[in-house]
């Protein structure tokens, strides 16, 4: 427990990034009436607009910042020509940047979907999944496989030839997100939802990839550490369709970076789409936060966008941070702010464009701290 409070770095970034950071400041803020707020937020400029605007994608004090914070939140980051002079995208400092320089190891992307949260299919919003079905997190490699930057091009004279990523996949890599999904699957309060089963996957393509094979003896060698869990095993071509099939079946899921980040998107469909999807960034000693949605420049401005997804990212902040120093008034904070979240939505009272609704997305953060404020602490 820390007594003078935590300290957050928020990075807004790119886009809709401002937007929707707006809106979970508000809903802290809101969270944080009536008493000394036990966090304290310092906000830095950056991304690929900072970029196009200053040749720079951050300050050294927010980087520095960075390293220091207790946690960190970012909006998001990319726009449409920040690109920088060796072709990566501006702002990648501030996710990719921060993934490898605090070894962010564990990306943890809970997919749970919530009553009054629609589908948006081909165009029309439908209830496809119940929310008794969906309720699992996927626990994705962070740190290596296809992102590792071990790339390049072989030219011949001017022209590309040859385009290589070598896709690298550790012993120590796969071991400790192994472990950290069969912590995640023992500290769940609950199991799969068809069976309450406390089950963890393991996404892989084992059937032809080395890199895989090793990944999938891994984890077996941590799951005999956790005789109580139940292991199951899928290829990833199938997992991917069990996942929209079956999703009740799901508890834990763990995969390697590419495969995982192609999943979370696609579970995102299960939960109401992108507006709703958070991630957390996790390591030993840094963790940072994020909506997964991206600066969406299209909407930047608009005032459209869901903030849900930063609110859902802002929750499992005040619960990491709750549980890593041991202190119940953050993990208090994180289930007052779901139940004001689960509430709001059950309401159809904050549903947003992206949800065939007409509320804003500073209407949808007032309606959330309205909901806080009638949850007193
Ligand atoms: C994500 C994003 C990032 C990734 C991008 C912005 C580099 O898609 O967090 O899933 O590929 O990991
Ligand atoms: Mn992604």
């Amino acid at each position: 427990m820390k007594d003078t409070g935590y300290e957050i770095a928020v990075y807004p970034g790119d886009g809709t990034g401002p937007e929707v950071i707006r809106e979970g400041r508000r809903v802290l803020d809101a969270l944080a009436e009536g008493a000394p707020a036990p966090w304290h937020l310092h906000e830095y400029p950056g991304g690929g607009q900072y970029f196009l605007q200053t040749g720079r994608e951050w300050e050294p004090e927010a980087q520095a910042a960075s390293r220091s914070a207790d946690a960190i939140l970012v909006g998001a980051v990319g726009w449409p020509g920040a690109t920088l002079p060796n072709g990566d995208l501006a702002g990648r400092a501030l996710v990719l940047g921060l993934r490898e320089g605090l070894d962010l190891y564990a990306n943890v992307r809970p997919c749970k979907l919530y009553p009054g949260v629609r589908h948006r299919i081909s165009g029309e919003y439908r209830e496809v999944w119940s929310p008794r079905n969906v309720d699992l997190v996927v626990v994705r490699e962070n740190t290596e496989d296809l992102y590792t930057p071990a790339r390049g091009r072989l030219r011949r004279g001017e022209e590309t030839e040859v385009a290589i990523d070598t896709r690298i996949i550790t012993r120590k890599g796969s071991e400790r997100v192994v472990r950290f999904a069969f912590e995640l699957a023992r500290a769940r309060a609950r199991g799969a939802p068809e069976d309450g089963v406390r089950r963890v996957t393991c996404v892989d393509k084992s059937n032809v990839m080395e890199g895989c094979r090793f990944f999938r003896e891994t984890f077996d060698r941590v799951a005999s550490e956790y005789p109580e869990i139940e292991r199951d095993y899928a290829y990833v071509d199938a997992f991917a369709q069990w996942l929209v099939r079956n999703p009740e079946h799901y508890n834990v899921a763990v995969s390697t970076n590419m495969m995982g980040d192609i999943l979370t998107d696609l579970a995102a469909v299960l939960q109401g789409g992108m507006g709703f999807a958070s991630g957390a960034n996790v390591g030993v000693d840094h963790a940072m936060f994020e909506p997964v949605h991206g600066s969406a420049p299209k909407y930047a401005g608009k005032n459209q966008v869901n903030p849900f997804a930063t609110f859902f990212a802002v929750e499992q902040m005040l619960r990491w941070l709750g549980a890593r120093h041991a202190d119940p008034r953050l993990t208090r904070q994180a289930d007052r702010l779901e139940r004001s979240l689960a509430g709001t939505l059950a309401s159809g009272s904050a549903r947003t464009f992206d949800q065939g609704g007409t509320v804003t997305t500073r209407e949808a953060g007032e309606r959330v701290a309205e909901a806080i404020r009638g949850d007193p602490r």
